[in-house]
């Protein structure tokens, strides 16, 4: 869920930043806040209001992927009618909540990755949709080559987020072809410095992908440190073991003292990680909640 800092981030963006070279992509649009954000900020951008139309090379230039069903998980239930259950159609709530920007919106509906890109650069790209390995590696693979070096903006919502480790080891893996900007909430901001050639990241070694994780926390600074050194504690779990884990997330503790929001991330992967393991409970299959879903379509 965005913040109202990451809703203005966003708005920011469309309307200050994007030149209209290439799209905007909104990977993850849910309920459509991002992508409302996005088209409101279009709205109020001079360059997009006297280009719009046949001058820009990319139309509609908003762009919003989701497999728009409901997820199974109470958190997310509370946003829908009464009686919408898991794996029921999202879609027309989407497309009403956006409806006062929908003539720059295209909706393309289902699996992330099953989807492709073919209809030019990407200018600007939101990613919330990175819930998992495999999530991950298809915004990497459909958008990342379409990124204009120079140009492009990337924001990564889910970098502050203590459970995605696979943000982490992507950003680190990228770092010398993005230039921080900063953090705004969870959300990191990026510009592209030159093309991203897509690789399988899951496949690299367990102490690589820590490494990565270090160069990306590095590369945005203090406000990452929570967030990185929590999720390199999932990482030790989902490929070593409980016991790993559970070691790296106690020598951790004196690393953070002092950081109320370090500490709260420790003790919320050191939770996750022991009901995962026992096995006992719904969290257990978070990272693939949707797919499952979208596999039940
Ligand atoms: C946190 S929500 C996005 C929130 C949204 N950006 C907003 O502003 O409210 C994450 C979204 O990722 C979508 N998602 C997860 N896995 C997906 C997949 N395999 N393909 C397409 N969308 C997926 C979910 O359906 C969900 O709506």
């Amino acid at each position: 869920m965005l913040s109202p800092r990451e809703e203005s981030l966003l708005y920011a963006l469309a309307k200050e930043r994007y030149e209209g070279a290439g799209a905007i992509i909104d990977a993850g649009a849910f309920l459509g806040a991002s992508t409302l954000c996005l088209g409101e900020g279009l709205r109020e951008n001079p360059a997009f209001q006297s280009r719009k139309g046949e001058n820009l090379p990319i139309w509609p230039p908003i762009h919003s992927y989701d497999l728009f069903v409901c997820p199974d998980d109470e958190f997310a239930l509370r946003y829908f009618p009464q009686g919408t259950l898991p794996g029921h159609s999202i879609e027309d709530s989407f497309r009403r909540n956006i409806r006062d920007v929908s003539e720059w919106v295209a909706v393309h509906t289902g699996d992330i990755k099953k989807q492709s890109w073919s209809s030019g650069p990407v200018e600007l790209l939101f990613v919330d949709l990175a819930k998992c390995w495999g999530t991950n590696r298809s915004v990497i693979e459909l958008f990342f080559p379409a990124l204009l070096p120079g140009q492009s903006l990337l924001v990564q919502q889910d970098f502050g987020t203590p459970y995605v480790p696979w943000v982490h080891v992507a950003m680190g893996y990228y770092a010398n072809q993005f230039e921080a900007l900063g953090m705004i909430g969870s959300s990191t901001v990026y510009r592209c410095r030159e093309t991203p050639l897509s690789v399988d990241l899951r496949s690299i070694p367990l102490s690589q992908k820590l490494e990565y994780a270090n160069i990306a926390m590095e590369q945005i600074g203090d406000q990452a440190v929570p967030s990185v050194v929590a999720s390199k504690g999932m990482l030790l779990f989902m490929e070593e073991s409980l016991e790993a884990s559970l070691s790296y997330l106690r020598e951790q503790r004196p690393r953070m003292a002092g950081n109320a929001l370090g500490l709260e991330y420790l003790d919320l992967v050191d939770g996750m990680v022991r009901t995962w393991n026992i096995g006992s409970h719904l969290e257990r299959d978070m990272s693939t909640k949707f797919e499952r879903l979208a596999g039940e379509e």
